[in-house]
């Protein structure tokens, strides 16, 4: 009997996936999460962005040093530091002791060593189509090492926090998933990239599912299933009325591409891979918050729980963020 992951645990898993760079993904994790946490959800964040800004951005900088400096030995608490057992041959992927580091909000601190997990995939994937044991469980090492925090912990969202790319990591990531929303800024770029990342998830689900039908019996397998539920403008800019009326032209030709390059694009492997109405998809409009933005970052919390900054933005800060967080309740329940 062909089977997946039998023990997974009930937490839903998302990722805000788009390959360009700079969006806002980071951004919007932390305050999706903050938010969630602030409805007495738990949430997983698990930094699989080799830059590690994710952490840098929860996590004081001489804290994360002191963890990237130590992450290769017994005392290791990284991403890196649970696959090492596996990547070394010497065991399976070790359990790390996750850290809570905003209100039921707890974080899988990243590494700069990810980016040698990412290039031992490609040699992970062709085992795979070999159907050698070690490849299936290789592409679910970082799976595993989720699936037993979110156990421990009682987690009801996960979130992954990629890097900016098509890669071998992000691939077995967004397989692991079960949803994915696609954070896209107002400008040409953006409804450009939406083509490609369509493309890439089309080729990624369908080579998955080849591979999983070649899979030896009684293998563990990731589920391949990564549902779309809708997309996020990010830094919607409102400061004047011709500025306004220029993000809006983009952010209908936005909603037109995301429906055409990824809702009809997945419906050909799949219905349920994206259900819903284009205006159900759009589960949020965040704007730009300015010097929010730095002052969140600096101090390591949410926009809304910035110290100083105008009360204002940041009263808009949580209203657009508990919006949102209630979208993704209901489109994962
Ligand atoms: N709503 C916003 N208002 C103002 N600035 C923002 C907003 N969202 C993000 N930014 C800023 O934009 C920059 C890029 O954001 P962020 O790092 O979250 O993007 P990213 O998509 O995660 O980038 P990468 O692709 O490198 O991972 C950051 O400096 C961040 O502070
Ligand atoms: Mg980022």
């Amino acid at each position: 009997m062909r089977k997946v992951n039998q023990n997974r645990h009930k937490s839903a898993r998302l990722t805000l996936y788009n390959h360009k760079g700079g969006v806002g993904k980071t951004t919007l994790v932390i305050n999706i999460a903050a938010a969630l946490g602030s409805l007495g959800k738990r949430v997983l964040l698990v930094d699989t962005d080799p830059q590690c800004n994710l952490t840098s951005y929860l996590v004081e900088s001489d804290v994360v040093d002191n963890w990237l400096d130590n992450s290769d030995t017994d005392e290791g608490v990284t991403i890196w530091s649970a696959l090492k057992p596996f990547i070394e041959g010497t065991g399976g992927v070790k359990n790390i002791k996750v850290s809570e580091r905003l209100d039921n909000v707890f974080l899988l601190p990243g590494d700069i060593r990810l980016s040698e997990f990412e290039q031992e995939l490609n040699q992970i994937w062709v085992e795979c189509l070999q159907r050698k044991p070690r490849g299936f469980k290789g592409a679910s090492a970082i799976s595993e090492i989720v699936n037993n925090i979110a156990t421990k912990e009682k987690i009801d969202y996960i979130f992954y926090d990629v890097g900016p790319n098509i890669g071998p990591l992000n691939r077995v990531i967004l397989l692991d998933c079960d949803y994915f929303i696609v954070p896209a800024a107002c400008d040409l770029f953006s409804v450009r990239a939406l083509k490609t990342l369509g493309r890439s998830l089309y080729d990624w689900i369908k080579e998955w599912q080849i591979i999983s039908l070649l899979a030896p019996d009684n293998t563990l397998l990731l589920p391949g299933k990564p549902e779309y539920i809708g997309y996020i403008l990010q830094r919607f800019r409102m400061y004047s009325e011709s500025i306004a009326s220029q993000y809006a032209a983009y952010a209908t030709k936005l909603e037109k591409s995301t429906y055409s390059d990824i809702v009809e694009v997945l419906r050909k492997i799949d219905k349920d891979l994206a259900k819903g109405t284009p205006s159900q998809h759009k589960l949020g409009q965040v704007k730009d918050f300015a010097s929010l933005a730095p002052l969140s970052q600096t101090q390591g919390v949410p926009f809304f729980a910035v110290d100083g900054g105008s009360a204002d933005q940041k009263a808009q800060a949580v209203e657009e963020f508990i919006s949102i967080a209630n979208k993704i309740i209901s489109a994962t329940e």
